[in-house]
């Protein structure tokens, strides 16, 4: 069954405060959009991967995804919010298609484990599935003055990333009906009504937001490389 993955990479990189969109940022001498391609190509069942981006930078993306050459890749503009952006990403993806991956651009070191992982419990369940891992932090409800309402119960929750995959028929659908912000996919087809459940996640999928996260990206280049 043929796969396609979106890459949402139209972001502006505000919280990184360095003057370019995020995707466009270099970590160890290559940019964040250029490390998400490593995954993809490993990928077996891959028909075609779509880079969304900030339209002014279509022309130079597409240059720069030339090392992609045996993969159909097409570049395209994003839009105002992920969510807008991961729509355009949808418009370029074939009618057809099996499985949709929506995958942040940001998560650049993100193993094909993870990938193949999506996929699999995808085809298998027929529905959405994300990868989230557990979380850590006792996380407290808090009023907007500042004082403490209560603790909620970690065992319930899930951090959630990407790449979350979904069969292209409820992808589309969840997306035609989709009102509201989203900041996740998950999100859009369970408010259609669609199941979607989690596998495990990797700590490499991290997103990359901050200053500290770069910091954090150049740590695990170093051990990876002998
Ligand atoms: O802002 P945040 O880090 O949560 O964005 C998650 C992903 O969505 C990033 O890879 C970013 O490039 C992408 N994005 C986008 N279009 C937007 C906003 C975010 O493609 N308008």
């Amino acid at each position: 069954s043929s796969v396609a993955v979106i890459v949402v990479a139209a972001g502006s990189g505000t919280r990184l405060g360095l003057n370019r969109p995020k995707a466009f940022v270099e970590i160890g001498g290559r940019t964040i959009l250029s490390w998400c391609i490593e995954p993809l190509r490993a990928l077996a069942d891959l028909s075609l991967a779509v880079f969304v981006v900030p339209e002014a930078l279509v022309e130079q993306a597409t240059e720069s995804l030339e090392p992609l050459d045996h993969l159909p890749a097409v570049v395209v503009a994003g839009g105002a919010t992920r969510q807008q952006s991961v729509a355009a990403g949808l418009a370029a993806v074939p009618e057809g298609t099996d499985i949709v991956l929506v995958h942040d651009a940001a998560r650049a070191f993100t193993p094909v484990e993870v990938f193949d992982r999506v996929i699999e419990a995808v085809r298998a369940t027929g529905h959405g599935v994300i990868p989230g891992l557990p979380v850590t932090d006792t996380i407290k409800g808090v009023a907007t003055d500042g004082t403490v309402r209560d603790t909620v119960d970690r065992s319930t929750l899930t951090a959630v990333q990407t790449p979350q995959g979904f069969p292209f028929d409820q992808l589309t659908e969840a997306y035609r009906l989709a009102g509201g912000d989203f900041t996740d996919d998950a999100a859009v087809l369970r408010e259609a009504g669609h199941p979607v459940s989690v596998v495990a996640g990797d700590s490499r999928s991290f997103k990359i937001t901050t200053v500290d996260d770069l910091d954090r990206a150049d740590d695990l280049l170093r051990r990876s490389r002998p």
